[in-house]
């Protein structure tokens, strides 16, 4: 989901947790949106207007009966896509679900005819109090998204349930309000990252993969509606939120976990880096070392692709190649040997990377070619083309 050009307003309302807004703000500006900072009079007893003024490039606005530079609240409410709160205080919740508009930010919401997202945050007293959870139900059958708030300690010392959602987990959800979901209905099921294979208990045959282009592909399926499963290899990512996450080590663990969740899943992505060969014996001790060198014999690992490939029926499957010669035609030949409905070619440079170009060929043979781009603006697009073949049926 590429967040570029789209308009968002950040209502601000008076929480300790103001702070972190600043953060928000940052991360929304960096996703190449335009930000529209609205404090209520509280907030802004917590935190200068000026910081999210120089962090969004945009007048914070905070009066309800001053001049907004010719635009009013109704009009800034058509300019945006979207608005979040957050963090959303016990008051403005209530006045929002009662119906009150009496400062520039309830108002708006009132106004407003676009996606709203609550961010609460609180002492965990104040969000245990019966009232505040009616009004939270209230405003969620109404139709408003609420994330959060999270469980830990909370910044007036206690510990609970009332922690505002980290800036990342609320920008995840400005992508998930906007995100179509031509997916839903549909089981994705996703693998990801490399696999270890063991030499000794401490040592194992592996590669470079990060795992960054399957998790990726994951969020983009559940943003977009789908049920997701991710099966992956050792990484350094954080499970996505939302997406069954089942970490698996060796190929033989990542085959099992495939072939458990492959009957029920109606879309099938094998972006991990399975290891094609494994060493064949496992030594129960460490390896000493010796003089002179050693040898390692290795032994072929299942090739799961080739065996979802022949079992798939009417499961539409997707592939990824990566060739460091004749990508094309390498990946073409995957293509037909595995069975496979779309491939995605790419070369080493992908590994590890943010970023990736790759070459997308469906079962025609059609070649689309995509220059650098991040993964993420990658597995939108990869996804784009299965929703495309879903619909071609
Ligand atoms: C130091 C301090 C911290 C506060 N923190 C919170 C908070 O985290 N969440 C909350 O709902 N209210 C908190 N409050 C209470 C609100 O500031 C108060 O209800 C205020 O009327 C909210 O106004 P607003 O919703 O218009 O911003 C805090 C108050 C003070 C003085």
């Amino acid at each position: 989901m590429r967040l570029r050009d789209k308009k968002i307003i950040v209502g601000i309302t008076g929480g300790i947790a103001v702070y972190k807004v600043a953060e928000l703000v940052r991360l929304l500006k960096k996703e190449g949106m335009d930000v529209q900072v609205v404090m209520t009079e509280s907030a802004t007893r917590f935190v200068s207007p000026l910081t999210f003024e120089t962090l969004s490039g945009r007048e914070v606005l905070c009066e309800q009966f001053a001049s907004t530079g010719g635009i009013s609240h109704i009009e800034l409410t058509d300019w945006a896509d979207l608005m979040l709160i957050a963090p959303a205080t016990a008051n403005t919740i209530g006045k929002l679900a009662s119906g009150i508009a009496d400062n520039l930010l309830t108002t708006m919401v009132m106004a407003c005819p676009k996606a709203v997202i609550l961010a609460p945050a609180m002492n965990h007293r104040m969000y245990d109090n019966p009232i505040v959870r009616d009004n939270i139900k209230r405003l969620s059958e109404l139709g408003h998204v609420f994330v959060g708030p999270e469980e830990g300690e909370l910044a007036c010392g206690w510990t609970g349930r009332g922690r505002l959602a980290e800036p990342a987990r609320m920008v995840e959800a400005v992508k998930d309000v906007l995100t179509p979901k031509d997916l839903e209905g549909e089981r994705l099921l996703v693998t990801a990252g490399p696999t270890r294979e063991p030499i000794d208990p401490v040592r194992f045959v592996s590669n470079r993969s990060s795992g960054k282009m399957g998790y990726e592909l994951a969020k983009e399926g559940r943003r977009r509606g789908a049920e997701v499963v991710l099966i992956t290899g050792p990484t350094y990512l954080k499970p996505p939120y939302g997406v069954t996450t089942v970490m698996v080590s060796t190929a033989e663990e990542m085959y099992n976990a495939v072939m458990s969740y492959f009957p029920q899943s109606t879309i099938v992505v094998m972006a991990s880096a399975v290891a094609d060969y494994r060493p064949k014996l496992i030594y129960e001790e460490k390896i000493k070392k010796g003089e002179s060198g050693l040898t390692l014999e290795l032994e072929r690992t299942v090739d799961i692709l080739l065996e979802l490939g022949r079992n798939k029926a009417d499961k539409l499957l997707v592939g990824f190649a990566l060739e460091t010669d004749n990508l094309t035609e390498n990946a073409k030949k995957k293509l037909r040997e595995k069975n496979l409905d779309l491939i995605v070619a790419n070369t080493p440079a992908t590994m590890d990377s943010d970023s990736s170009s790759a070459i997308i060929i469906d079962s025609s043979l059609n070649i689309q070619t995509i220059g650098e781009c991040t993964k993420e603006e990658l597995s939108a697009l990869i996804l784009s083309r299965v929703v495309e073949l879903k619909r071609r049926g």
